[in-house]
């Protein structure tokens, strides 16, 4: 099938990518000349595993393109995704200008019969305001119908869930549109779930919300924990191997970031509370996460005493292992309340250097040598768990270090472990390890 998909980023970009590689003609559309250039030089403006090669080779096979050509796109596709950004505005609601705006262009530029699917994520009832100003631009006699189709991808394994979905979710009003929706996805026709449109966009913000009171509520446990003597990872092993509640997304840290979660809780709250429904329990689940990085913050002001002049090192910027991507990242914040208080910063990260250089140019990067920020540090902070961090030489890292001190945001290492390497070791939820 031919599809257009508008707004080529980790989302669009990926989805487009595994299209192709499925078969279908793709174009991948961006109002950002950039982004668009790199693409069409064969650089890919987003690290995530595997997508360089699988664009490489489905541009070679003729099956995937690029373009800022919104209206060749529209003309070309029989199906069209939605993929631009749905940032939080300082109200907390989802901005959807660029929904707006896109919706609006395809309008203007469709030449028959088109689907155009939501891939966004979007409060419920977007559908029929996308519904609404397609039909006031498009021209008189054209059909089309507006589909909800949710991500479910993760950041660092796109690629995998792209193409090993649990479950793909397909809102659709009318025959004509299920049946297009299913021949796009017929690889995978056991797992598509048809629903009705308002289902599928609640479904995507349900079922981010769900997974981010997990983490909630395990770093809730885990201050309990540290307050009870108790271990958090032995707790959530516990709780977590029984099947109704599930191992997965129990992992106690230094709180979730990322562009998804913390936006589109705070989205949830705010379409629930302005259809009439008071949230409360979403707004703790914020609260929570908030908590969780400003104790962490504490626990390092704590050990260092005076931040001034200490050289502190930061292992790990981006949000999470095996992306670049640093929306909402800890790092950020932990690194602004350092810098704050005169912390002299050196950071490591594979990926994510050039994003947050931008924001912090003052703190010294690395982003080869892991152990390089390590020489002479004061303390450790691991915010990111990346292998390179998992798999540290303690012994060479006690003998790099200033003094011995970690303090470890994604509890990458056993405290047994730590003890027998001969550190001071802090973590979640877990008792600290004494040094000497
Ligand atoms: P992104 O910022 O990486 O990409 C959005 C792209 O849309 C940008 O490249 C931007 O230039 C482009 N764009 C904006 N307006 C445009 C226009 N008028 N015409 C053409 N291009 C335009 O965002 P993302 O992370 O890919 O997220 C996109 C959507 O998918 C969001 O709603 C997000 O919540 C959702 N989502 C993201 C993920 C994720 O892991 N990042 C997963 C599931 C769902
Ligand atoms: C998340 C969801 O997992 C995807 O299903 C969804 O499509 C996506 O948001 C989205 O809508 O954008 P992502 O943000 O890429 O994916 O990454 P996750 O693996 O979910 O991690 C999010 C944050 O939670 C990270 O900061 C991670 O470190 C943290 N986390 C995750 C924990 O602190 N503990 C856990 O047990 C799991």
């Amino acid at each position: 099938m031919r599809i257009a998909i508008v707004g080529s980023g980790y989302v669009g970009l990926v989805t487009g990518t595994c299209f192709s590689d499925i078969g279908h003609e793709v174009i991948c559309i961006d109002n950002d000349p950039a982004k668009i250039e790199a693409l069409e030089q064969g650089e890919v403006p987003i690290y995530e595993p595997g997508l360089k090669e699988m664009i490489a080779k489905n541009v070679t096979a003729g099956r995937l393109a690029f373009s800022m050509d919104i209206k060749a796109g529209v003309k070309f596709a029989e199906v069209i995704f939605i993929a631009v950004n749905t940032p939080r505005m300082p109200s907390g609601e989802a901005n959807l200008k660029y929904v707006e705006a896109v919706s609006r262009e395809i309008a203007q530029h469709m030449n028959g019969y088109k689907v155009i699917v939501e891939k966004s994520t979007v409060p419920v009832n977007t559908s029929r305001k996308i519904f609404k100003t397609v039909s006031k631009y498009i021209k008189h006699g054209i059909e089309f119908d507006v589909v909800s189709n949710p991500e479910f991808l993760r950041e660092g394994s796109a690629l995998l869930d792209v193409s090993i979905p649990d479950r793909i979710v397909v809102g659709a009003g009318s025959d004509r549109a299920r049946k297009i929706m299913a021949e796009l996805y017929k690889e995978f026709k056991d797992k598509i779930l048809f629903t009705d449109v308002n289902s599928a966009e609640l479904i995507k913000h349900a079922a981010n919300s769900f997974l981010a009171m997990k983490i909630s509520y395990i770093n809730a446990v885990a201050q309990v924990c540290e307050l009870s003597g108790a271990d958090v990872e032995e707790v959530a092993r516990g709780i977590g191997l029984d099947s109704r509640i599930g191992t997965k997304f129990l992992r106690a840290g230094v709180g979730f970031g990322g562009s998804c979660f913390p936006k589109d809780v705070d989205a949830f709250e705010r379409i629930s509370r302005n259809l009439g429904y008071d949230f409360n329990l979403l707004r703790e689940v914020q609260a929570i996460n908030k908590l969780q990085r400003a104790q962490f913050i504490k626990k390092i002001k704590d050990q260092l005493w005076v931040v001034q002049d200490k050289k502190i090192a930061i292992l790990g910027l981006a949000f999470k292992p095996d992306t670049d991507d640093i929306r909402e990242a800890p790092a950020a914040d932990i690194i602004k309340a350092l810098g704050e208080e005169g912390g002299d910063i050196y950071a490591w990260d594979p990926q994510a250097v050039s994003k947050m250089r931008q924001l912090y140019p003052d703190v010294t990067y690395f982003e080869k040598d892991v152990y390089a920020p390590l020489q002479d540090a004061d303390v450790c902070i691991i915010v990111t768990e990346w292998e390179d961090v998992c798999n540290l030489d303690l012994a060479r890292v006690r003998e790099l270090m200033k003094y011995p001190l970690i303090i470890d945001g994604r509890n990458a290492f056993t405290p047994a472990k730590m003890a027998r390497a001969g550190f001071e070791y802090i973590s979640i939820g877990r008792a600290p390890v004494k040094g000497k």
